[in-house]
């Protein structure tokens, strides 16, 4: 190729789109000409993020869409969900292809999104929803076809990531009962953004973990509506999320019920042929548990499987960075499939 696709980062500040930066500084066929920040507009990356070295000169811009679209052919939005809705149609009318890391183009309803996204005041209102038939969820494992087709991808949640590739190869199976699948997830502290608050202060986290929304986590209803969409009925997961004091990296522990006699090495043998072709996939030989600090940086997902034979459950363990596979790297991935150039073109 001798032309490089122009693109745009949008949230170019926040940890995701430094990721991106820092994953795309190897890539041979994009030329990062944008990236927007409000906070640090007029400011060099050099100045701002200088471990950025590759686009140390690039300047910062305040989003403007009309100029965005002129410049670029395809974008990362790195927004909060909310405010990615209200600026990706405007691209995706002038013709830029969009991967959106927020939640706003992963459900296939609006009234999904209004119903986990709700706020305080209430249930909220999707601005977009005429897109939402059209953007793909950008699981590769499970939608590569169609995000090949797309101009918008709803890039996956980091949590959601790490569990739907544990879950899939069993759900889709469906020897297993579909009502008590039990997902336990822990996360770095790097899962919340940048932005500062209190409950995520150094002193307010560092030698101590806890679990959060037990029963109200917004991912839950993306893991749902993956998993619902590929058995054909509705499933209903307990997923509880817990933060725990390192900065990147998500743990997940699913525990499943089966309904057909399964040995480990039968587990064994479905999963590494299940994935034998995924590029981003390492399922660990039988005994071996998989670990964050095996994936940081990586866009890998490294996932381990075994059955209890007292208890007769199964476990699935899977292991991401929540910044890469959970997020930027995935969502290169995703570019890599939109633009027909092999997947792992510029992945670690
Ligand atoms: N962190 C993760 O592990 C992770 C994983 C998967 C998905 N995500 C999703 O990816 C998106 C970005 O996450 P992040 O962790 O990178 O967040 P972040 O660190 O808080 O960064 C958000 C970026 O958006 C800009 N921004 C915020 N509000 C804006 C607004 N109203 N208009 C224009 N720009 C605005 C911020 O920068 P300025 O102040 O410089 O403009 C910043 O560059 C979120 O939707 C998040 O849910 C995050």
């Amino acid at each position: 190729m001798t032309q490089k696709v122009p693109i745009a980062i949008i949230g170019a500040t926040g940890y995701t789109g430094q990721e991106l930066l820092r994953l795309l500084a190897g890539h041979p066929f994009v030329d990062v000409i944008l990236a927007t920040s409000e906070t640090y507009s007029g400011k060099t990356l050099g100045e701002v993020c200088p471990h950025l070295e590759a686009f140390a000169s690039l300047k910062l811009e305040s989003l403007n869409p009309d100029i965005l679209a002129k410049k670029a052919s395809f974008a990362f939005s790195c927004l909060p969900h909310q405010s990615a809705m209200k600026t990706i149609p405007l691209l995706i009318e002038k013709g830029t292809k969009v991967v959106d890391l927020s939640a706003d183009f992963r459900f296939n309803s609006a009234t999904t999104y209004a119903t986990w996204y709700a706020d305080s005041d209430g249930p909220s209102r999707h601005h977009a929803s005429h897109l939402l038939a059209e953007s793909v969820y950008g699981l590769p494992e499970l939608h590569r076809q169609k995000i090949k087709k797309s101009f918008l991808v709803g890039n996956p949640g980091c949590y959601p990531t790490a569990i739907l590739l544990a879950l899939i190869p069993l759900v889709q199976k469906q020897d297993v009962s579909l009502n008590d699948i039990i997902c336990d997830a822990k996360s770095g502290a790097s899962g919340a953004g940048r932005k500062a608050s209190l409950d995520l202060s150094f002193c307010e986290i560092n030698e101590s973990m806890h679990p959060y929304n037990p029963t109200t986590h917004r991912h839950t209803g993306e893991i749902e509506q993956e998993l619902s969409q590929l058995a054909d009925k509705e499933i209903h997961v307990t997923f509880v999320p817990h933060l725990i004091p390192i900065d990147r990296g998500i743990l997940a522990t699913c525990y499943l019920t089966p309904l057909r006699k399964y040995s480990d090495k039968d587990l064994q043998r479905l999963y590494a042929e299940f994935y034998k072709k995924e590029p981003f996939v390492r399922v660990n030989p039988s005994g071996i548990t998989p670990k964050t600090k095996n994936v940081r940086g990586t866009n890998i997902c490294e996932i381990g499987i075994t059955i209890n034979p007292r208890t007769e459950k199964i476990i699935v363990m899977s292991a991401i960075d929540n910044l890469t596979k959970g997020a930027s790297g995935q969502a290169i991935q995703n570019m890599n499939l939109m633009h027909g150039w092999e997947e792992t073109t510029g992945l670690p």
